[in-house]
């Protein structure tokens, strides 16, 4: 096949060209890295028009810019959209990485024999949304493209996409699509394919306690003042009860429960305790009593801390009581669950169970619903037709417990189900130091991708 010939005599510059997006440092979370943000956004307009989009535009927000591109064919023929993220996460703490993190080093380990590309965003987004372009690159050049194309890929995801929603909204036409591409979650493994058809919102939280007006002497007065990190770690931890049921009232008010016939089915998909175990390097799991694993991280919604601090952390040791502590704290939402009214219920109950000798403040920081896609959709047997030819094996269902706060905007707005079409594995070390992304899955995901235009004109045409 054309398309795969192109892809296969184009590996090495298809896989540098990611390299060279892979070194701009575009951490959205952090004023820091701005020019650099801006930058990737450039880099992405520029690897559209090379590829041979026809407009390319660098759309302003009062955040970072959205890219949008797009190669129409012919108006009456099916149109693809694209959805993608060019920033990243901040690679803190950089002590971690065994290489710098904007410095990709393509290394073999265990789980990828030909090869990882190490580098914060490889497998989230940025290797996972240039495939796109890539695959777009190899249909144009050789005449193969069966679809027209639409990119929108934005520079905020990592820090709740913001300004995404009123872009869409203002913006329905530009977008309108038969599908919704986005890879930007997992596959089971190599050897089990799967499409990801359900992904847990977000609630974001910050808290602040504050005990007396200044930092104390732990021994004039320990015992007698309130310890605001002691009262905030009591806090926290009664916010779990002995099942590790969150005890916010009203907080699973509107979890859908699934019937016992969906959970079973759930658990069919491949999953091994100790492999798992072992691959984190732990000896035991821990989560909400009565459900497995793959319920817990796919239909059960969560309460974590993210970051905590207050006090002396320097070196040696100092004797104080702490005037504040600080804590994020994050809650994973899972259907009918709105991010809106948990954020207000979390609210409510940190200022109820706060002990009269401290001052709580509490602030959302951004949210994003739940989402559950249809498998049954003509996109999604494109995208099953198209892995299993790629894969050679049929893709199964899976329920994930990252957010990609899009997804259910997309529905809302566009009114069409996305594919959640990821290409990464669950060992890829997203958000993490040493974050990687196999070079097979780069090049199975591109050669994919383009199975899956001509799967969906097939499929749809009349
Ligand atoms: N790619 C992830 C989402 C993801 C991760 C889906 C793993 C499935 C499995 C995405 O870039 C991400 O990290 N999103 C944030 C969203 C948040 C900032 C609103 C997340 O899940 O923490
Ligand atoms: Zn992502």
């Amino acid at each position: 096949m054309a398309v795969n010939d192109f892809i296969r005599d184009n590996k090495d510059r298809f896989l540098n060209e990611l390299l060279d997006l892979l070194r701009i440092p575009s951490v959205s979370a952090d004023p820091k890295f701005k020019k650099d943000v801006f930058a990737a956004a450039n880099f992405v307009k520029e690897s559209l028009e090379k590829a041979g989009a026809d407009t390319v535009e660098i759309c302003e927000t009062p955040g970072y810019p959205i890219v949008y591109g797009e190669k129409i064919i012919d108006p009456t023929l099916q149109t693809v959209l694209v959805y993608g993220h060019y920033d990243v996460q901040p690679a803190d703490p950089y002590e971690l990485w065994d290489s710098p993190p904007f410095e990709p080093v393509i290394k073999k380990t265990k789980i990828h024999p030909e090869g990882a590309i190490f580098a914060r965003g490889s497998a989230d987004d940025k290797g996972q949304f240039y495939m796109y372009v890539k695959a777009f690159e190899a249909m144009m050049a050789s005449g193969d493209l069966p679809c027209n194309v639409k990119f929108m890929i934005e520079g905020e995801e990592e820090v709740g996409s913001d300004n995404l929603e009123k872009f869409v909204i203002e913006n329905k036409e530009k977008l309108k699509a038969d599908v919704i591409l986005i890879s930007d979650t997992h596959m089971i493994s190599m050897q089990d394919p799967s499409i990801t058809v359900g992904l847990r919102g977000m609630a974001y939280m910050e808290v602040e306690v504050r005990g007396s007006n200044r930092d104390l002497h732990s021994g004039t007065y320990g015992g007698a003042v309130a310890n605001p990190i002691n009262v905030l770690c009591d806090m926290i931890a009664s916010m779990k009860d002995e099942n590790d049921h969150i005890t916010i009232p009203g907080f699973y008010d509107k979890v859908q429960e699934l019937t016992a016939a969906q959970r079973e089915r759930l658990n069919e998909a491949p999953f091994d305790l100790n492999e798992y175990q072992d691959k984190l390097d732990i000896e035991a799991v821990h989560g909400e009593k009565d459900y497995t694993t793959i319920e817990r991280v796919g239909i059960r919604p969560t309460l974590d801390v993210n970051g905590i601090w207050g006090g002396y952390i320097g070196e040696g040791a100092k004797t104080v009581l702490p005037s504040k502590a600080h804590a994020k704290i994050s809650m994973r939402l899972v259907p009918d669950q709105d991010w809106h009214e948990i954020s207000e219920l979390f609210e409510n109950y940190f200022k109820s169970i706060a002990p009269k000798s401290v001052k709580v403040k509490v602030r959302a920081h951004h949210g994003g619903a739940p989402a559950v896609v249809s498998d049954s959709s003509v996109g999604y047997k494109a995208a099953e037709a198209a892995m299993e030819e790629t894969f050679g094996k049929r893709p199964i269902p899976t329920r994930e417990g990252g957010s990609i706060p899009i997804v259910a905007l997309f529905q809302k707005e566009l009114g069409s189900d996305p594919i959640l079409f990821g290409f990464g594995l669950d060992t890829d070390a997203l958000h993490s130091p040493n974050e990687h992304y196999g070079v097979k899955n780069y090049f199975m995901g591109i050669e994919t991708i383009a199975a899956f235009f001509r799967q969906f004109r097939k499929l749809t045409d009349k």
